[in-house]
């Protein structure tokens, strides 16, 4: 269930995102631009229900989105996406998950978790530009389900094999959208060729 979204503008943006002269301000226009582009694609299945309007002329039959939308961006680096996409589906909620990477081990820490109610019922969209080894994703999509979610789906900007493959195997229902699939990671887990650090870049704090 992976998906890679290759518009041209998503691409070419995504060559700025990575490029190390890319600063801070660039970085963080640049993230919530691919992800507000990424925001067509990753609603493009979300059902619809039947209902009846009166227009000013009189009355149509239409359609209107059934699930309350949930975006859960993994902090730190996936608040960076959260702009882009509610610009798009301004009624989102927005859950938070707290996760960082011990660098030794690569394991996911959890530090905060804050999520809006009825989860059973909402289609949640997983937020995270980076899918390195896929231990945060996974460990925030476990906890997710603990709260009820069913419906959920992970959008990120940048994902290395090994990350597609842990994702594929802890949770073969959740869809994964991402704008690019890279070669793989290096000795400290980083993504090859990746854009570096995406918290550190996005937030100015290296
Ligand atoms: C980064 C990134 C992901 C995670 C990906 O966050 O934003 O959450 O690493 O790596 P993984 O797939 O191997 O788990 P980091 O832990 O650096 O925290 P930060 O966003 O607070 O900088
Ligand atoms: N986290 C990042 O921010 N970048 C990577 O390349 C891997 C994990």
């Amino acid at each position: 269930m992976l998906k890679v979204l290759e518009h041209p503008l998503i691409t070419h943006k995504l060559t700025q995102l990575r490029r190390r002269e890319t600063c801070t301000k660039d970085f963080r226009h640049l993230l919530n631009e691919i992800a507000g582009l990424m925001a067509y694609e990753i609603t493009a299945d979300i059902p619809l229900r039947e209902v009846t309007v009166q227009t000013p002329v009189g009355p149509c039959e239409t359609n209107e989105v059934i699930h309350e939308i949930v975006l859960v961006p993994i902090l730190r680096a996936g608040l960076g996406m959260v702009d882009g996409i509610s610009r798009m589906v301004p009624t989102a909620k927005v859950g938070h998950i707290g996760l960082y990477r011990n660098e030794e081990t690569l394991e996911p820490v959890t530090y905060y978790a804050k999520f809006p109610g009825n989860m059973p019922e909402s289609i949640i969209m997983v937020l995270d530009p980076m899918l390195a080894t896929g231990g945060s994703a996974s460990a925030a999509i476990s906890e997710l389900k603990k709260q009820g979610a069913t419906i959920l789906k992970l959008v990120c900007i940048v994902a290395a094999p090994e990350g597609v493959k842990r994702m594929e195997e802890d949770h073969p229902d959740v869809e994964i959208i991402i704008a690019a699939l890279d070669d793989g990671l290096n000795e400290k887990g980083y993504i090859v060729p990746g854009l570096g650090d995406a918290g550190d870049r996005l937030f100015g704090t290296k």
